[in-house]
């Protein structure tokens, strides 16, 4: 077991790291006493797989508990889903003593946030991840929202969670996508702030990959150590907390050039040694560091390159577009060595192009 305390003062919440962390949940919200009753909300599969679990937990603690479920997928995350949702509490009468339960991904828990920040202008609510994004990023931190035809994410609220459960043995029955998915974020954290921890991650890829549920605990905690550091220094994203949009900037302009067909990890490890490139090419960071970057990144499963049917011409319009830039201008967070980072706009065109250029269509 470990616990990280998220350092915002009077908003402060503990992320608890157990095996088995889910039978637990319903004796610990019984002693904070958080909410008088609570709305678990998941999506259909993690509903079936885990909702009786936590259901269960609650009862044992005398709690009080609703299943209420959605579609899996991105496709729920949308205005929609939460205004469903909000009509259903409404209907079973939950106020503002009540609380909501995010039980699943990264989909959820933004659902269920933005959910909980809106219900009568904010009603308490805990983050239980069960995938390993939602585990090492997406639950921690307090960006909550849904997407719009316009754009992913471009409605939300920053809205921390009263507390946040990690059930590593969830992790068991993630699809392997999934888990690469939540790697790629995991190694983000090594390059951005611990060269140590990403020598630990090239070590340990083996068991890693096993699932060894030891070194997965051990890899969570380190991951929300560093993002709730980030995070209690600059909750709302004005400077540090942008290191954790390493290896995104080119990333997101590849996901959206792919029309989403690339999986988010996949594009965020592309986006990860495509900042290492630029970071070499501008002369902050050592050709044998970037090639050791993305021997680990391969090592792992994941890609190094762009895959060739993307036209280098359209991965950088989307630059342009990024939610991120600034006047239409990206920042890029390129790696000084591995283990530290920084953040800059002034990056130029030709470089960009070059190193978008020599990653497409490489082996
Ligand atoms: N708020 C943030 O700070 C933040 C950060 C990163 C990503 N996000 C968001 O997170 C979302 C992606 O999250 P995700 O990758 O977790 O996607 P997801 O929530 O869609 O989960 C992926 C799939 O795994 C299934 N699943 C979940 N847990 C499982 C388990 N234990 N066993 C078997 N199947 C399981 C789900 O049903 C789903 O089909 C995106 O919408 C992204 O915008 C938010
Ligand atoms: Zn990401």
């Amino acid at each position: 077991m470990r616990q990280i305390q998220v350092g915002l003062g009077d908003r402060a919440y503990p992320i608890v790291i157990r095996e088995g962390a889910l039978a637990g949940i319903g004796e610990d919200l019984r002693q904070k006493t958080i909410a008088k009753r609570y709305a678990v909300i998941t999506d259909e599969h993690v509903g079936g797989l885990y909702g009786g679990n936590l259901l269960g937990s609650m009862a044992r603690a005398g709690l009080a508990a609703e299943l209420l479920t959605f579609p899996r997928g991105e496709a729920s995350k949308n205005l929609t889903t939460v205004g469903n949702l909000a009509s259903q509490l409404a209907r079973l009468g939950f106020d503002r003593k009540d609380g909501l339960i995010a039980l699943g991904g990264g989909v959820t828990g933004d659902i269920t946030g933005f959910l909980a920040a809106v219900y009568m202008r904010g009603i308490p609510f805990v983050q239980v991840p069960t995938t390993l994004l939602a585990q090492v990023d997406s639950s921690v931190g307090g960006k909550t929202g849904v997407d719009i035809p316009e754009g992913k994410n471009l409605v939300g609220a920053f809205y921390q969670p009263r507390a946040v459960y990690i059930d590593t043995r969830a992790l068991l029955t993630l699809p392997v996508a999934e888990i690469l998915n939540g790697l790629a974020e995991v190694i983000k954290y090594g390059v951005i702030y611990d060269g140590a921890f990403f020598e630990l991650l090239a070590d340990r890829r083996h068991d890693i990959l096993q699932r060894d549920l030891g070194i997965l605990e051990e890899v969570i905690a380190r991951c929300c150590t560093i993002k709730a550091e980030v995070v209690a220094a600059d909750e709302k994203e004005a400077d540090l907390r942008r290191i954790l949009n390493f290896g995104h900037t080119i990333g997101h302009a590849v996901e959206a050039a792919s029309g989403y067909s690339l999986a988010h990890g996949q594009a965020v490890a592309i986006g990860m040694v495509a900042a290492a490139e630029l970071a070499v090419a501008s002369g902050s960071f050592s050709r044998p560091e970037a090639d050791r970057l993305r021997e680990v990144i391969a090592a792992y499963g994941l890609p190094v390159t762009i895959p060739g049917n993307l036209e280098p011409a359209v991965v950088k319009s989307y630059l342009k577009t990024d939610k991120k830039a600034v006047g239409g201008r990206p920042f890029f967070v390129l790696p000084t060595r591995i283990g530290a980072v920084t953040i800059t706009d002034d990056v130029a065109g030709e470089l960009i192009e070059q190193v978008i250029e020599k990653l497409t269509g490489e082996p």
